[in-house]
């Protein structure tokens, strides 16, 4: 069976922390005679990785790029607009056309269940840079982060204040569930958290020692955390309701209120991009506690350490 990394629990906790260990020592050897390289072949000759957009992205798009190129491998990167997927070719044929020419296939999309048909159908590992439902890959950055920044994650408590039915708060709860850590989401009734993502992460959490819960309370939530978290009100796709969806967030916006009740040595992250005034203050995002820079650096090598993984996995 070919892995592919589709949801944040598809890494168990062991294979989650030897990813991010992977990560870290990538980090410290980039660009250094050490640096691997196993997308390039026997011959010299780099080996290509789809990345496929539905969505725009500026992180998700220069960090795939550039860590395929570092891995020695050809980053093929393709917009949906302009390949025959975007005009409504089957995802399972375009898998099959793929995963005989490429080494991997990295997809942001729309419903989590067209990544999970792509990845039936491809005998290549198949990464999700963001569905509606998950960002995986953007927890391990953020993970990696909170390593740098607090040495370690079993145990710390990490709030998310905002969307609670969005992709970032369901891998929050998901990664951080399986890191050990006790996650906390704040959000209006309106947008809890999908109740089996919830469920399925505390059943991780009661496996790691970690803890998740939900609360309209933003106050609460925020109490105490360790780890201070956002995202934007309106995601990519729900443009249309942007008036409707503002209001019913303003009490859980990471303001100087919100991170004074979290630890005094709270680090505030933010998968970006960030829209000040609303979501996230401007002096919070850009003051002392806020890691958003690093956070958005990982992603580099987070992705880099995912690839190396499946890619020896599926060997
Ligand atoms: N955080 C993130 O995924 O950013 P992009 O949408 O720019 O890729
Ligand atoms: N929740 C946001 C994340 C952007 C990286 C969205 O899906 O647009």
């Amino acid at each position: 069976m070919t892995r592919h990394f589709l949801r944040d629990d598809d890494l168990i906790p062991a294979e989650q922390a030897e990813v991010l260990a992977l990560a870290a020592s990538l980090k410290a050897t980039r660009h250094t005679a050490e640096a691997p390289v196993p997308l390039r072949a026997a011959n010299g000759v780099p080996r290509a990785v789809a990345v496929l957009f539905d969505k725009p992205s500026t992180r998700t798009r220069v960090s795939f790029s550039v860590g395929v190129a570092e891995l020695g491998g050809y980053p093929l990167v393709i917009d949906a607009t302009t390949s025959q997927l975007g005009r409504g070719e089957p995802v399972a044929d375009t898998a099959r056309v793929l995963d005989r020419q490429v080494a991997a296939i990295v997809w942001r999309t729309f419903g989590q269940e067209r990544i999970e048909e792509m990845a039936a159908a491809s005998r290549v590992p198949v990464v999700n840079a963001l569905t509606d439902e998950f960002h995986p890959c953007q927890i391990l950055a953020d993970l990696q982060t909170v390593i740098e920044r607090k040495g370690s994650l079993a145990g710390r408590s990490m709030t998310y204040l905002g969307d609670g039915a969005n992709n970032m708060a369901h891998s929050y709860l998901l990664g951080g569930a399986t890191a050990g850590m006790h996650v906390r989401i704040g959000s209006p009734e309106a947008f809890q958290p999908d109740p089996d993502v919830l469920k399925r992460a505390g059943e991780i959490a009661a496996e790691t020692g970690g803890s998740v819960a939900w609360t309209a309370d933003a106050a609460a939530a925020a109490d105490g955390a360790d780890v201070l978290v956002t995202d934007t009100w309106v995601s990519m796709g729900q443009e249309g309701e942007y008036d409707a969806r503002i209001a019913p967030f303003l009490p859980y916006a990471v303001d100087d209120a919100a991170l004074g009740r979290a630890a005094d040595d709270a680090v505030v992250l933010h998968c970006l991009p960030a829209y000040r005034g609303k979501e996230i203050a401007a002096d919070v995002i850009d003051g002392p506690q806020s890691a958003v820079w690093d956070e958005a650096e990982n992603r580099l090598h987070a992705q880099k350490a995912v690839l190396i993984w499946l890619l020896e996995r599926n060997a």
